[in-house]
């Protein structure tokens, strides 16, 4: 049995993580300042020398240090090198850690895409802040592209594909369900203001090949991937929902593992909160879902926050392992934090939990961890480790050796543009301008005969969509194995419902792949 070391408690007593219950999942909490980032470095650092590669969002920059060692010359080293010694860290030394670093934006990392396909309906929605009867048009109009083999790659598919509907709302509503041009138009703007904050680079391809996130450089140890996340927050949001569509990929992709000697990957999000945020029931429950489903998979994930209450209850009843750094006590809500957090520890006759969580030091923590039983260690109150590499960001001359080095250099880059949805409706309005004419110059009956003998643009459109999906017959398992499992799963029942207006509508045997569509992403 391996452990992570966090940290001493007051009697100098090691503090330390199992790593064969890393994948129970993890919370650290506390106000600004009092050393959450610090706390996850370290945790990182930790992770990646035990060989298990990591993924952390860097939301202020300052995680970047992981890829380079600490410098007694840099600032934060008395406070460092003091910790160390306070430990009795002898073999205490600054090291670095092998980073790839990630930018959906493309600029200080490797571009993150996906597909729009991939992203699927549900978290689109999402996005793009759309209602519920929005929601079912744009859910509506992606079953119509599964149908016809159209592949939605990019935002010109989509957007070429809205265009189409909204010419042809008769043609679509008589096969699934009602879809007016008001909605249609109004996920039309929304597609274009989504697009000015610059977010549709995120869709495309080369699409991101999740084994990229596993990788294990050359000494063993995990590699991290760092996500440029200070941009994005801007729209937190748009964060908040590509993180978990992230983590709804891992799910998906991932063999059942159970509980491994030491996670795959551990899966930090920080300001999680932010996913949590005025979150509808069923998205709420979707979250929930993967959460608990996600450990079996031997992903850990540990939410970093500061307020613990931002949690909701169904999550957090599903994080074992507990890193609390000191809470303001001054609102009625900072109380309310204080009392429940307190309430969530294993008690400590020796330890007034309450009292000692407004008074805990930079740096020093509430600690709990899952034992072999699987039940929490008693809490302890904790001084955390220090980091090894550097607290805080990269100069751009830095970032661009780290980048150079990559292992993942080239490979996603520079986008690629394959045949999709927008090509071929493009196609389809080329062929039926041409057929226009040669009607008017021919007669329409001798054209008539002619179109008979030949493939429509959809027919085409429909095989080439198939020789893609064959292309990924892993994929294709993988979607097949969640699709049985859909059904005994609640997350199934959670968008039946959240959708069940537009579901009911339908008939008979559409309904069970309608569903699966619904949940888009997650699903497929
Ligand atoms: N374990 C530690 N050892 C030594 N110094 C620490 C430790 N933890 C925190 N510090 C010091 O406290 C400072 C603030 O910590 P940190 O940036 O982790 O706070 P935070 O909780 O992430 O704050 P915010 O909510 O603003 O992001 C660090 O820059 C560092 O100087
Ligand atoms: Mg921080």
């Amino acid at each position: 049995m391996s452990t992570i070391f966090l940290g001493r408690n007051q009697d100098g007593e090691a503090q330390e993580l199992r790593l064969d219950r890393a994948n129970r999942h993890g919370l650290i909490a506390g106000a600004t300042g009092t050393g959450k980032t610090v706390t996850l470095q370290g945790l990182a650092e930790s992770f990646s020398a035990a060989g298990v590669p990591v993924f952390v969002a860097d939301v202020k920059g300052d995680l970047a240090g992981l890829a380079v060692p600490g410098s007694a010359k840099f600032k934060h080293a008395d406070k460092l090198e003091g910790r160390a010694a306070e430990l009795g860290m002898d073999d205490y030394a600054y090291a670095d850690f092998p980073v790839i670093f990630w930018d959906l934006f493309g600029e200080q990392g490797h571009p993150v895409r996906t597909t729009v396909s991939e992203m699927g309906p549900l978290l689109l929605a999402r996005l793009l802040d759309l209602n519920e009867t929005q929601e079912g048009v744009l859910q509506i109009v992606f079953r119509h592209a599964d149908d016809n083999g159209l592949l939605l790659l990019d935002f010109e598919d989509l957007r070429s594909l809205l265009a189409w509907a909204a010419d042809h709302t008769d043609e679509v509503s008589g096969e699934y369900g009602r879809v007016t041009k008001a909605s249609i138009g109004a996920i039309q703007r929304a597609l274009l203001t989504f697009e000015s904050e610059g977010a549709d680079k995120f869709f495309g391809e080369p699409a991101l090949e999740v084994d990229d996130l596993f990788r294990v450089d050359a000494a063993g140890r995990g590699f991290i991937s760092i996500l440029a996340a200070d941009k994005l927050m801007r729209s937190p949001k748009l964060y908040a929902t590509y993180l978990f569509w992230l983590l709804a990929e891992l799910f998906e992709t991932l063999p059942e593992v159970g509980d491994p000697e030491k996670p795959k990957l551990v899966f930090f999000f920080d300001e999680a909160h932010l996913l949590f945020d005025d979150t509808p029931k069923a998205f709420q429950d979707t979250i929930e879902t993967v959460v608990r489903l996600i450990r079996s998979k031997g992903v850990g994930v540990f939410f970093v926050t500061q307020n613990p209450i931002d949690i909701p209850d169904d999550v957090a009843g599903q994080i074992g392992n507990r890193v609390q750094h000191a809470l303001r006590a001054f609102t009625p809500r900072d109380q309310k934090a204080i009392k429940a957090a307190a309430q969530t520890f294993r008690i400590n006759p020796e330890l007034d939990v309450a009292t000692a969580i407004t008074e805990l030091k930079t740096g020093e923590a509430l600690v709990s961890t899952l034992g072999e039983d699987g039940a929490p260690s008693v809490v302890q109150r904790t001084l955390i480790k220090p980091p090894q590499s550097r607290l805080g960001p990269l100069s751009t001359g830095e970032r661009a050796v780290i980048l150079g080095a990559s292992p993942l250099a080239g490979k996603y880059d520079m986008p690629v543009d394959r045949e999709s949805a927008a090509e071929v409706i493009a196609q389809k309005m080329v062929d039926a301008a041409a057929t226009a004419a040669e009607v008017e110059e021919k007669g329409e009956a001798e054209v008539r005969k002619r179109e008979r003998k030949s493939t429509s643009i959809w027919g085409k459109a429909i095989s080439r969509g198939t020789k893609v999906a064959a292309g990924s017959a892993a994929g294709m398992a993988a979607r097949t194995v969640l699709g049985k499992k859909s059904r005994a799963n609640p997350m199934a029942s959670g968008v039946t419902s959240a959708a069940g207006s537009i579901a009911t509508d339908l008939a008979g045997p559409v309904v069970g792949s309608f569903v699966r569509n619904l949940v888009g992403g997650l699903m497929r």
